[in-house]
């Protein structure tokens, strides 16, 4: 337990893509993507950059925790779907607002969140940071084949952050796991041109470096591991799932979130979902979820909120925080 939330903040592109706008051009409709996914329409870049989006979330963050970049100890941004492979986007997001600090990338998919939590939880315990700026900045729609009706109807583009505080009960739990496996959901980096690569221009030749997902096995491993690690959660903690206030779940599929809720028997009331605007936005949905909550003062301090992410990889995290903004 090494520290508090002080403050979010989120952009989203400005244009919000409808499904029958995508009905237009694939051979899909509203009630099929509707009944299968509960999104009804996804924020796409059109004139913004992931940079532009990560900067300014980073921005409304610090706003609204009261501090200032140079106060900054490290920034960590994650994201799947940055537009460069080098540098990280933390970097850019470092330039953008002004700050001094070291700055790096996690990758942890759709957890990545999660996984920053974690990482951020350590340099705190190590006496390494005051204050530490988590930016979940991604652009799906770089990644979605759109000519690929199973895969661009899914996701869409936005960042959220939040400023970490050192001091206070959070992470109450924290917990990732990665069951290996590259295959499942893969999206390939681009080949080079290497004259002595055999291997990187068939397997481009095969997938493109477009998003590749088996759907239905990645719908049952989450559902599976919504139940598993909430229980678990539950067990090691000591906290009842009933008296968690707030779950903030990552936003794939608004009917593995309802399938999660039923097999644990939770309020529904209690769960947040946004996937019918946002659609699955990876490592952003539960820091914009956790910024939709704040700016909505559905947040009381003391209230117990519960994180969990799936995705690549494959991999899960679990956490139970404490709301505790004007924490000292
Ligand atoms: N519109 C109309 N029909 C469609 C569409 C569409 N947009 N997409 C697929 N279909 C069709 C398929 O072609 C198939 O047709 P067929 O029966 O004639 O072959 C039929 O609908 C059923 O397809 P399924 O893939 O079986 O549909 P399913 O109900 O499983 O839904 C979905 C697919 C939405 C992808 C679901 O499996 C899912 O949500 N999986 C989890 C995805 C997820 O969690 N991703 C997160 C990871 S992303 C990351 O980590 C970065």
């Amino acid at each position: 337990m090494s520290f508090h939330i002080m403050g979010t903040g989120s952009a989203l592109p400005r244009r919000s893509v409808t499904n029958d706008e995508l009905s237009a051009f694939l051979e899909t409709d509203d009630e099929w993507i509707t009944t299968r996914t509960g999104i009804k329409s996804r924020p796409v870049c059109t004139t913004e950059t992931l940079d532009d989006l990560a900067a300014e979330a980073a921005r409304r963050a610090l706003e609204a925790a009261g501090v200032t970049a140079a106060e900054l100890d490290y920034i960590i941004c994650t994201t799947c779907s940055a537009e460069r492979v080098t540098p990280a986007e933390a970097c850019v997001v470092q330039q953008a607002i002004g700050a001094t600090c070291p700055a790096f990338d996690v990758n942890g998919a759709c957890a990545g969140y999660v996984f920053a939590l974690d990482v951020a939880d350590g340099l705190f315990c190590a006496g390494r940071a005051e204050r530490i700026l988590v930016v979940s900045a991604e652009k799906m729609s770089r990644m979605a084949d759109w000519t690929d009706r199973a895969i661009c109807v899914l996701f869409g583009d936005g960042a959220a952050a939040t400023v970490l505080g050192r001091g206070g009960d959070s992470p109450l739990y924290l917990r990732t796991t990665t069951e290996g496996d590259a295959d499942v959901i893969h999206s390939w980096a681009p080949a080079g041109n290497s004259p002595f690569d055999e291997v990187g221009a068939a397997r481009l030749g095969e997938d493109g470096t477009f998003m590749q997902m088996r759907g239905r096995e990645v719908f049952k491993f989450a559902v599976t591991h919504i139940v598993s690690e909430l229980q678990l959660m539950e067990k090691r903690t000591g906290v009842a799932l009933s008296d968690v206030d707030h779950f903030v779940f990552h936003q794939a599929n608004k009917r593995i979130i309802d399938a999660g809720v039923e097999r644990l028997g939770l309020d529904p009331s209690r769960v947040i979902v946004t996937i019918d605007h946002t659609a699955n936005v990876s490592s952003a949905c539960i820091p914009l979820s956790l910024d939709t909550l704040a700016r909505d003062d559905a947040l009381k301090p003391g209230d117990l909120v519960a994180l969990f992410g799936f995705g690549s990889g494959l991999v899960t995290g679990t956490c139970l925080l404490r709301w505790q903004p004007a924490l000292a």
